[in-house]
């Protein structure tokens, strides 16, 4: 099968470094790719929809996988399809369910599933005056696609009335701002469930965790995530079964019935609270760096997986098999100055090879007009390695980290640890 993967982050990186496995894999592409991605397959250089399709058509491309939310949102599946190219990724409607969070909201309160309590504002005005008589904290989102960006929690009305500013008056987010959901604020943990479906049924992947604040003890600002350990011991295979049964399939029979079957991955990012997980929000595409530990946990070839989500119809018995007795864990380590302002161009040295049970993932990081890898991007490398237990690979990923140098490299010490004991 000849492959093209859309993206150049480390989930693309992690993506085809398990696609690169499969015995049916004959040619891969990423289109741009990064540096850990060249040592796969090729990279080439596909700016928009119209060069990506004549190339699909040209390299008789038999799939394509789309990994950020970007090109889903603006319908590149739908376009590949009517072109007769195998796409990995829902339709322009079903990626509502990550572009629009009011989208995402109704179809929730349409099919019952449990979420926060929330209202959706077009207007200044009244937004505000619906915070004037509300018990705080609460939760301000931009309704469309911000670059994590978009939500804020509020704890007194100033901070809500800011927050409905930026977002409604001052356009820091542009047309994604115009609306805005406001919704009660959820206790609890959270975990990051991702499911893949053919627009039927549903495959669970391993439940894993994400580590979103720059530093230990989840202080500091928000990030795209610093790092990740699966499995989640906080995700028992009970609640598994409650969260398949109670938020995805509804969302998969939702968007069937909508006449836009649900094909692709289902990121549902949850919050585990005293009354059951609850959905704090859905994306429709792998997490990151949530995939940099989930896809050393697969045992399955994810190729054909993938390839019939694409077609629309599993097999009847296709299996997604998770290795039990393995974690993983992904120590992210950021440029100086992430997340505002990350420098780039600090050479990275050699980086370990051939690691045993383990990968340093690539991310922001670029070949320099010399032949040497720099930094290239707020979060670089992802240091991933995976035992028999949590404890083994978070040291083991935390000994490869050691291994990473350049300039400026900082990275949290609690990924995989903190969150356990507190
Ligand atoms: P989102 O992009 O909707 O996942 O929000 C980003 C982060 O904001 C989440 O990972 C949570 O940490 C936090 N968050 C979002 N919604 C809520 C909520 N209703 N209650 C508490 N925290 C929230
Ligand atoms: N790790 C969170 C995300 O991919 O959105």
């Amino acid at each position: 099968m000849r492959v093209l993967i859309i993206g150049s982050g480390g989930r693309e990186h992690a993506l085809g470094w398990k696609i690169a496995q499969s015995a049916q894999l004959s040619q891969l592409y990423f289109a741009p790719g990064n540096p850990g991605c060249a040592h796969l397959g090729k990279c080439v250089d596909l700016p928009d929809l119209t060069s990506t399709l004549s190339f699909c058509q040209e390299q008789k491309i038999d799939l394509v996988v789309v990994g950020p939310e970007k090109p889903l949102v603006q319908g590149w599946c739908d376009h590949l399809r009517a072109a007769g190219i195998a796409c990995f990724g829902p339709s322009k409607l079903a990626a509502q369910l990550e572009g629009s969070k009011a989208f995402a909201k109704k179809v929730m309160a349409e099919t019952k599933i449990p979420t926060a309590k929330y209202q959706r504002f077009d207007a200044f005005d009244q937004a505000c005056a619906y915070v004037k008589n509300h018990e705080f904290p609460l939760v301000v989102k931009a309704d469309g696609l911000a670059s994590g960006k978009g939500v804020t929690i509020c704890q007194n009305e100033g901070e809500a009335v800011m927050a409905l500013k930026e977002a409604m008056v001052d356009n820091r987010f542009g047309e994604s701002g115009k609306v805005v959901v406001i919704e009660e604020f959820l206790v609890g943990r959270e975990a990051s469930f991702h499911v893949i479906c053919d627009g039927k049924r549903g495959l669970a992947l391993v439940a894993a965790q994400d580590h979103k604040a720059l530093h230990d003890g989840n202080h500091g600002p928000n990030t795209g995530g610093m790092g990740t350990f699966a499995p989640s011991p906080f995700v028992t295979p009970e609640m598994e079964q409650v969260i398949l049964e109670q938020i995805a399939d509804p969302v998969f029979q939702y968007m069937a019935q909508q006449g836009s079957p649900f094909q692709g991955v289902l990121f549902i990012g949850l919050m585990l609270t005293w009354h059951g997980p609850k959905v704090l929000e859905f994306n429709v595409r792998f997490g990151d760096p949530e995939t940099q530990v989930m896809m050393p946990l697969i045992e399955s070839d994810l190729l054909p997986i993938l390839y019939q989500s694409a077609q629309g119809q599993f097999e009847p018995d296709l299996d997604l098999k998770i290795a039990d007795q393995r974690a993983c864990v992904c120590v992210v380590c950021t440029a100086e100055g992430y997340p505002e302002n990350p420098r780039s161009g600090d050479v990275i040295e050699p980086l370990p090879q051939n690691v045993e049970d383990g990968i340093v993932f690539h991310a922001g990081t670029q070949t320099n007009g010399e032949g040497k890898l720099v930094t290239a991007g707020g979060r670089v490398l992802g240091a991933t390695a995976w035992r028999s237990d949590l404890d083994r690979a978070r040291n083991a990923a935390y000994r490869l980290v050691e291994k990473v140098h350049f300039r400026g490299k900082y990275f949290r010490k609690d990924i995989g640890g903190h969150e356990l004991n507190s």
